[in-house]
């Protein structure tokens, strides 16, 4: 059948008719929030090129859970800000650590909370790269224990899930036997398998105080050239023992993600990355853009693009625009 039987806007005809016919759905319970504490502060400090992000003191982190929890999103991811660096990102596998003292917060005001933990040794390390330094190197063998080590402490303080955005090669197998090792068998990990090196991570840099002193983390985050890679990356983390996968960024990439969650079939979460978030920021405080709806159709494309779930900062605003439609 061709026009003028067939005409495709019949179905476009009233929102009733557009909701009934509606292919994806967003739902609060898709969204997780990321959150950024701060070792020694109390209250709030706004992270300057995220507007509306703050990064949080422990005595916090009580109240956004219940905030969290009232919205019904589908959990928090916590990072971590260090009062002190070292070489070795010692503060990242303290058992006492700010991420570890954060998740017991969180699970003393609201236990039900999903908290994944982020696990890297950027924030933690004085150079801000993601595992040890072998000259000018990161020494992927020597860091895999200090990773496997993280993970484990975390997931001993409480986290739900972990999630490991280093990148280096064998750290969802190393992350395994160490959680398996410590009876944490029952402990999923959710792995950043498709992680570009991305200029989209500038506003998290500053956020987080991660950025590498020198050098940038070509030599192990994807290049965004290449597709077939994701998907290398994907297959070695599930055979390695990853539960869930995430894409990194998003928006630009979200072929990438398509793929991952066809090819792999696994459940999958799509990163809306703080320069996405920043972009539609600015874009809307200067009244280029409606926020909300460019927010909506972003986080709805990324659904239908392949994310079962997806972390992003605007988190809370689209949970309460979604509860008010
Ligand atoms: C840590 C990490 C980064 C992000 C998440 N985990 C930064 C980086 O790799 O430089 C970026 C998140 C964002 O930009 O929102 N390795």
């Amino acid at each position: 059948m061709a026009f003028p039987e067939s005409r495709l806007r019949r179905l476009r005809r009233s929102p009733a008719i557009r909701d009934l016919v509606a292919e994806t759905l967003l739902d609060p319970g898709d969204l997780i929030l990321p959150i950024f504490v701060e070792e020694g502060l109390s209250g709030r400090r706004p992270i300057t090129a995220m507007p509306g992000v703050d990064r949080l003191g422990l005595d916090e982190l009580a109240a956004e859970a219940e905030t969290c929890a009232a919205l019904g999103l589908g959990g928090m991811l916590l990072f971590g800000v260090p009062e002190h660096k070292d070489l070795r990102g010692s503060g990242a596998y303290d058992d006492k650590g700010i991420v570890q003292r954060a998740i017991g917060e969180i699970k003393r005001s609201v236990p039900e909370t999903l908290v994944i933990a982020d696990v890297c040794l950027c924030e933690y390390t004085s150079h801000g790269h993601c595992g040890v330094m072998d000259g000018a190197d990161v020494d992927n063998d020597q860091s895999l224990p200090l990773i496997a080590r993280t993970a484990a402490s975390l997931a001993g303080a409480g986290a739900d899930i972990v999630a490991p955005s280093d990148m280096m090669d064998g750290r969802v197998g190393a992350i395994r036997s160490e959680l398996d090792r410590n009876k944490l068998q029952a402990t999923p990990i959710a792995s950043y398998a498709v992680k570009y090196a991305s200029a989209f991570y500038g506003p998290f840099r500053d956020a987080a105080d991660s950025t590498p002193a020198f050098g940038d983390r070509k030599g192990y985050q994807m290049d965004f050239r290449n597709g077939d890679e994701a998907l290398r990356e994907a297959r070695a983390d599930v055979d390695e023992g990853a539960d869930l996968l995430i894409v990194k960024p998003a928006l630009p990439y979200l072929d990438i993600l398509h793929r991952v969650k066809t090819d792999l079939a696994v459940p999958t979460m799509a990163y809306h990355v703080s320069g996405e978030y920043s972009m539609l920021k600015a874009a809307a405080h200067q009244g280029f853009l409606d926020e909300r709806a460019a927010v909506l159709e972003s986080l709805t494309g990324l659904r239908r693009g392949g994310a079962d779930a997806i972390i992003t900062y605007s988190a809370k605003d689209a949970a309460a625009w979604l509860r008010s439609l």
